[in-house]
């Protein structure tokens, strides 16, 4: 449910060109997974009738954006030549949640069919949660989706008008109030052609600004709707006489909506992020933006940054898939992480975001890591050292199962919000439970402006670079860095944890190289998938240091091959997996040099006393392992806390082989989407 849409004003753009950058904008958001597409463009078209001269044409189409664009090019009503002045045109990949993925159910969604009803709006939405629907009563629905109601309710507030001098914005304003859960609408009309409406609660959405022109300003005071001022702080509220800001007057623009940074920074690198419940209006080429409340404390201007993400960042080259190239990455984006932020000179680490809160973390009762997925493997893989340079008890939270328990938070607890998209919802809804309970809450993301970022009290960006693969790669190793840098600020002034400190720092210095030397054994990697992949399960053992690459790895290998996989923990075995063990059932052993390394070894014997047969991840030149392994894939050693960030990439390289050899798409894996803004 990923939206792009485009409004070129006083910009001359044929309608081919128009078409070109709307399905590109949806290809830079394929990534996030979908299961449909659709856009609307001004035209005639068959399915609509015409009757103040403006006509939308929808087109929507099952599966991939390619089918779209297919799709496009065979409405032979549609002249692809025609220039188009001033124009908005709306683009969406859909991910089915209520309804199955089908072209009808596809966005965008209208306010009326062809069926003798003359249509009034297109819409194009994102929404989470069923609405109170006794308003659309008497409206034709075509879908089976919930988003649908919002069109017919933007119908139902449109007939219902007191006069005909309402605005675009009112009728949006007055059906986002009826609106629950999350969501991010843009909403097009016939009746105001060139006019764009767009709103956001819960889930990302951001505005590009492309002029030839200067912008005249480097932020847009927030316009607030009088009768809806909070009349408790209207005394305060921020002076909206001059509240329309807008590049200038009458001159050609072009804006760019759309679910994230990637589809827009190739036309712009100037953005401005809404919160939620703004109202962005784009009208005559001006940019508006209006709330109906305001807020103490809330900030009454949103700025247009200017994005250092650049294209290249986000393009596939060389490589066959994104998740291979972003394992790839990792010498890279694991220095990013790092940079600045350690000095090697002296030792210090310093998290510029934490550093104003750091005197009260260090006063805190315990810490709470709370992630889905792979981010919530980071927090497994880190707590270990986590609570031995901080000296602080640590929980580590799945963020459902958190909410699901209620699990009690204090005022005097730190709750850390690990989120590579920093929009998942689960994590989100967890983020706004413990601000309710008084904990200060501390994000660590890799999508700057993400709702996380922006809700937390402090944070760290861990400048992984856009992650496009739907399997989180390079973001888990950058969580890992970061979360030890943290341990790192927070033991700087205890002398007895100094000697460990500066054993993680020197192996952080290297870390880099020694990736590398993990990369150079992709060769071997794949040819052990080749043995592999008609199988049709594969466990994952280890423990300690390496558990959570277990859990990360066999998270991997299902989520892109179909595999089934489990990562188990070495010191359960006897408590039933060991049951599953015979020479047919795959096994890989994490096996490395560190404080469980016999407890390990125990492991594989039992295995190999079963007749099953391991292939083992070991350090170098450990002829023991050799000795007992079907296969082994040798690693160099680091510090023990670290090991897990070299141990995961032969499990990423692996996946991916599988998947490609099994026939699958490794970026976009079937049912799951880059970023889960669903509960
Ligand atoms: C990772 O490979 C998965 N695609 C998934 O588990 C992901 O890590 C999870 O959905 C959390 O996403 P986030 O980091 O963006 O919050």
């Amino acid at each position: 449910m990923w939206i792009f849409a485009y409004l070129n004003y006083r910009v001359p753009r044929t309608r081919k060109e128009i078409f070109e950058t709307l399905v590109r904008g949806l290809q830079r958001l394929e990534y996030r997974g979908y299961d449909s597409a659709g856009i609307a463009v001004d035209g005639p078209n068959k399915t609509t009738s015409d009757i103040n001269g403006n006509t939308i044409c929808l087109i929507k189409k099952k599966g991939k954006v390619k089918a779209l664009d297919e799709e496009l090019y065979r409405k032979d009503t549609l002249d692809l030549d025609t220039q188009l002045c001033t124009h908005f045109g709306l683009a969406h990949t859909r991910w089915a949640t209520h309804g199955e993925p089908s072209a009808l159910n596809s966005h965008p969604h209208r306010s009326d069919k062809n069926n003798g009803k003359i249509p009034k709006h297109n819409f194009n939405i994102q929404f989470t949660k069923p609405l109170n629907t006794h308003i659309t009563k008497g409206y034709e629905f075509e879908s089976e989706t919930d988003t649908e109601v919002i069109p017919k309710l933007i119908k139902y507030v449109y007939d219902n008008r007191e006069n005909d001098r309402i605005t675009f914005s009112t009728l949006v304003e007055r059906v986002v109030q009826q609106l629950e859960g999350a969501f991010a609408l843009v909403f097009k009309s016939r009746h105001f052609p060139g006019e764009a409406v767009s709103t956001r609660r819960g889930s990302p959405l951001l505005i590009g600004v492309r002029s030839e022109h200067e912008l005249p300003t480097e932020e847009i005071t927030v316009q607030y709707n009088s009768k809806g001022l909070n009349k408790k702080n209207s005394h305060n509220r921020p002076d909206c006489s001059n509240s329309i800001q807008s590049v200038e007057d009458g001159s050609a623009v072009e804006y760019y909506f759309a679910s994230d940074a990637s589809a827009i920074i190739e036309h712009t690198n100037k953005v401005l992020y809404l919160e939620d419940d703004d109202i962005a209006v784009v009208r005559q080429g001006k940019l508006s933006i209006h709330r109906l409340n305001w807020q103490a404390g809330e900030d009454p201007v949103r700025a247009i940054q200017t994005l250092q993400m650049e294209l290249q960042q986000i393009m596939k080259g060389n490589f066959d898939a994104f998740m291979q190239k972003e394992i790839f990455e990792q010498p890279e984006s694991v220095v990013n992480t790092m940079r600045g932020r350690i000095c090697f000179d002296n030792n210090k680490v310093v998290l510029g975001g934490l550093k104003d809160h750091l005197k009260e973390i260090k006063r805190c009762r315990r810490l709470i890591m709370i992630g889905c997925g792979t981010s919530f493997h980071a927090a497994v893989a880190t707590r270990q050292i986590l609570e031995e340079l901080t000296e602080l008890p640590v929980m580590v939270e799945l963020a459902s199962d958190f909410l699901d328990r209620s699990t009690p938070v204090f005022r005097d607890d730190v709750c850390f919000f690990i989120s590579q998209s920093g929009e998942t919802a689960d994590t989100l809804m967890a983020l706004r439970y413990c601000k309710d309970h008084g904990a200060l809450t501390v994000g660590i993301t890799n999508t700057v402006g993400s709702s996380i970022c922006r809700e937390t009290d402090c944070g760290v960006h861990i400048n992984a670079g856009p992650e496009i693969g739907v399997a989180s790669t390079k973001a888990y190793t950058s969580q890992f860095v970061a979360l030890i840098m943290f341990s790192l600020m927070m033991s700087e002034d205890k002398l007895s944890l100094q000697k460990r400190r500066l054993e993680i720092i020197s192996a952080f210095k290297v870390l880099p190289d020694l990736i590398k030397k993990v990369l150079s054994l992709d060769e071997k990697i794949k040819s052990i998938a080749n043995e592999l992949y008609q199988q049709r399960s594969l466990l994952v053992m280890g423990r300690g240091f390496n558990y959570a690459t277990c859990l990360e790895g066999a998270l991997k290998i299902k989520e892109i091959t179909y595999m089934h996989s489990e990562g188990i923990l070495a010191g359960e075995l006897k408590h039933g997996p060991l049951a599953l063990i015979d020479k047919n059932m795959p096994v890989i052993m994490i096996i490395m040099r560190d404080g469980c390394y016999t407890k390990c070894h125990n492991a594989l014997q039992q295995v190999t006393a079963r007749s099953g047969r391991p292939i083992i991840l070991c350090c170098q030149d450990d002829p023991e392992m050799s000795k007992n392994a079907y296969r082994t894939i040798e690693l160099p050693q680091t510090v023990d806390c670290l090991q897990g960030i070299l141990s995961v990439i032969p499990l990423q390289l692996l996946s991916f082989h599988l998947a490609v050899l099994r026939g699958y798409d490794v970026d976009c894996p079937r049912n799951l989407a880059k970023s889960v803004t669903v509960e």
